[in-house]
């Protein structure tokens, strides 16, 4: 019988696809960060360039790393992810691993949250959103962030400070995006010339320049210098730090943002 068959295989732990070496995760996330998270996040919940990889088929179905090596190492550059020749088998192995935990922990979050998100205490929440969290230096609750709660559901509104840039709105009523990067390009000659990043690799860097037209430089080393800038990395930063309870406590402050 097909049942008996299936709860009658015995698989090692070790052996089953989306277990991870616990160890290795904080080396994965060291290697994502800078190879990766300019277009899947820091936290690999995705960015502005790639897709949230917490929630992804793909690395579901990874095998210790095997599939991922592959998309690694060949990229699938005509759908805008790089191929990374040069990554070495054990730091795909590593990112194997903090990427099969951040499915897991993404997964647990969603199990532990609903039907009811707010768990937390508000009043905590407030204290981290002006302290610790350093929340108040760019949002306020009588400003940008007014009315919030009757904007989102409790379930998007937590979404969009964890994922600020997910969900692809491009700035409110159209006007400037406040999630887009910038950049400034400095040649060996010639004026700096700022605008808003398009893309940017080891060869070449395209940006919107003020007058909205696409301009692409092409790269040699150092030369021209390049200065990125991202409204957003405070919320990364902040990402790599926060707690499950400080998340709950402040999703159960901003809820009262009415
Ligand atoms: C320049 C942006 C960029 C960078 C840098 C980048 N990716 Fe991607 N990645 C993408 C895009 C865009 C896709 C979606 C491609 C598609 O739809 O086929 C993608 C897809 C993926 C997928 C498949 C997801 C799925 O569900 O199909 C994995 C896994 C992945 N990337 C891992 C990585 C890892 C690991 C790194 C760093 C070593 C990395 N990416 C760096 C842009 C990027
Ligand atoms: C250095 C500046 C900065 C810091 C610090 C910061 N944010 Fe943001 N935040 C932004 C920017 C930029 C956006 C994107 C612009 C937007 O969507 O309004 C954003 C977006 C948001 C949004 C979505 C707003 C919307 O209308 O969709 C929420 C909610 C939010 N942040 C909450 C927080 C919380 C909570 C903290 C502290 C834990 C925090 N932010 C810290 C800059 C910051």
């Amino acid at each position: 019988m097909a049942a008996a068959c299936l709860f009658g295989a015995v698989v090692p732990a070790s052996a089953q696809k989306g277990t991870y070496d616990p160890a290795a995760v904080p080396r994965g996330k060291e290697v994502f960060g800078p190879a990766c998270g300019f277009c899947h996040g820091l936290t690999a919940r995705g960015g502005d360039g790639g897709p949230d990889l917490a929630r992804s088929l793909f690395v579901m179905g990874d095998d210790h790393g095997k599939q991922l090596g592959e998309i690694i190492k060949n990229g699938r550059p005509n759908n805008g992810m790089p191929a990374f020749p040069d990554i070495t088998p054990a730091q795909v192995s590593d990112m194997a691993s903090f990427l099969h935990e951040r499915v897991e922990a993404a997964r647990n979050r969603e199990s532990a949250t609903p039907p009811n998100i707010i768990v937390g205490d508000a009043k905590a929440g407030l204290a981290y959103f002006n302290g610790a969290g350093k929340c108040s230096a760019c949002h306020s609750a009588t400003g940008d962030l007014q009315g919030i709660a009757a904007k989102y559901e409790p379930v998007a509104l937590q979404d969009r400070f964890l994922s600020p840039r997910a969900g692809g709105r491009g700035g409110r009523g159209g006007g400037q995006n406040r999630t887009a990067k910038t950049v400034k390009v400095t040649p060996a000659t010639g004026p700096a010339v700022t605008g808003t990043l398009m893309s940017v690799s080891d060869f070449a860097v395209t940006m919107r320049d003020s007058e909205g037209n696409r301009r692409t430089f092409t790269r040699d080393g150092d030369v021209p210098k390049v200065e990125i800038t991202d409204p957003l990395q405070a919320h990364y930063d902040l990402l790599r730090r926060i707690t499950d309870a400080d998340i709950h406590n402040l999703t159960a402050y901003l809820v009262t943002l009415k």
